[in-house]
Order: C-alpha cells, then sequence, then structure tokens
C-alpha cells in the first residue's frame, strides 16, 4: 500500500508553504482514495452487472488508473522541486542539447507546452529509442506514453499555482524552472530511481 513519501518544502524558493502544503493535501487524497478503491476491487460484488456507460466496476478502474496516475505524477512533480537545488549539468544536459538544440530552446518548449496543457508536462525519456520527449497532459488519465520512463514533471493544474501566482501560469512555470533538481532528474535517467 502506497504511504505518502516526504518532501522538504522549505527548500522551495517562490512558493508558499500554504501553495505547497494544499496541494500535498491532494496528492494525500489520491492515496487514501486509492486503498478505498483497492478493497473495493477484491469484493466480488464490484464485478456484478459490468456496463461500459455505467456500472460500479467503470467508476472504479476509473478512479483507479486517476487516482494511481495522480500519486505517481506527484511523487514525480515534489521529487524534482525539492532537495538540493542544482545547476543543470551531466546526462541531462547533453540529452537536452542532443533533443532539443539548446537547454534554451528546451525552456522555451516546455513552457509552451504548460501553457498549452490543463494538467501536466512530462519530459519522459522513451519510449523505445531513448530519446527525450515532452509530453502534454490534461488530466493524471489522459496522455500517459507507455514504456516512457517520466523524468521531469511539471503540474500545471490551476491548484499547482493559483494561491500563489492567480492566473499568471507563465511566473509559476518560470518559479518552476528556478527549482528543478536537476541531480533528481539525472538520477530518472536509465530508471535508476
Ligand atoms: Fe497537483
Amino acid at each position: 500500500m502506497y504511504k505518502p513519501r516526504y518532501y522538504n518544502f522549505n527548500t522551495v524558493n517562490g512558493m508558499t508553504r500554504k501553495q505547497l502544503d494544499e496541494h500535498y493535501n491532494l496528492y494525500v487524497g489520491y492515496i487514501n482514495k486509492l486503498g478505498q478503491i483497492n478493497n473495493l476491487l477484491k469484493e466480488k460484488d464490484s464485478y456484478e452487472d459490468p456496463n461500459s456507460t455505467y456500472s460500479t466496476l467503470r467508476c472504479l478502474k476509473k478512479g483507479e488508473s486517476y487516482s494511481l496516475n495522480g500519486i505517481i505524477l506527484h511523487q514525480l512533480y515534489f521529487g524534482n522541486i525539492t532537495g538540493q537545488k542544482s545547476e543543470i549539468s551531466g546526462k541531462i544536459l547533453k540529452m537536452i542539447n542532443r533533443d532539443f538544440g539548446s537547454y534554451d530552446n528546451f525552456v522555451e518548449m516546455f513552457t509552451s507546452v504548460g501553457l498549452s496543457m490543463r494538467g501536466w508536462v512530462v519530459l519522459v525519456q522513451g519510449e523505445y529509442n531513448g530519446k527525450l520527449r515532452i509530453i502534454g497532459q490534461d488530466s493524471h488519465d489522459n496522455g500517459s506514453i507507455y514504456n516512457g520512463n517520466p523524468i521531469l514533471a511539471m503540474d500545471v493544474y490551476e491548484h499547482a499555482y493559483m494561491i500563489d501566482f492567480g492566473t499568471n501560469k507563465k511566473e509559476y512555470i518560470k518559479v518552476f524552472f528556478e527549482n528543478i533538481n536537476w541531480d533528481v532528474v539525472n538520477k530518472r535517467i536509465d530508471n535508476r530511481i
């Protein structure tokens, strides 16, 4: 069973504890909800009268994907904005230069995808060739790529920035970049963590 992971939000600059704590509470909510869903999926009653328009099982399976991806994505996100902040270097810098031309190009593209999406932007090492790809998602359970290794995640749901930035999503994305822990991102390459 999932247990909420600890993240040291004191290391995050430019975002308030109120913003980060409220966000963390949502993450804990997904963990709790997944626990309820897992229990219901063990009960035989849940599998009775299955139907793709409406059924108990349909609701449970939709909720399972949503909460499970929500947990994983938030762990990626909190993990890559906390801890020891670092300058971009090492393998990730070489890969970004190779696949996006330059770091500045990458920041511009990642930011634009963030402004275009309602849920998530995820930098994925994938799917079969190891090249980097920027994935845009409108929700936890929409747009994920199988066989892609997620190495950097940015939450662009409004709950991620509204308290601190109002509707100024672009400023939030700028602050997100200032807080990226590139050491964590480097360790995620090739699924090393
Ligand atoms: Fe979120």
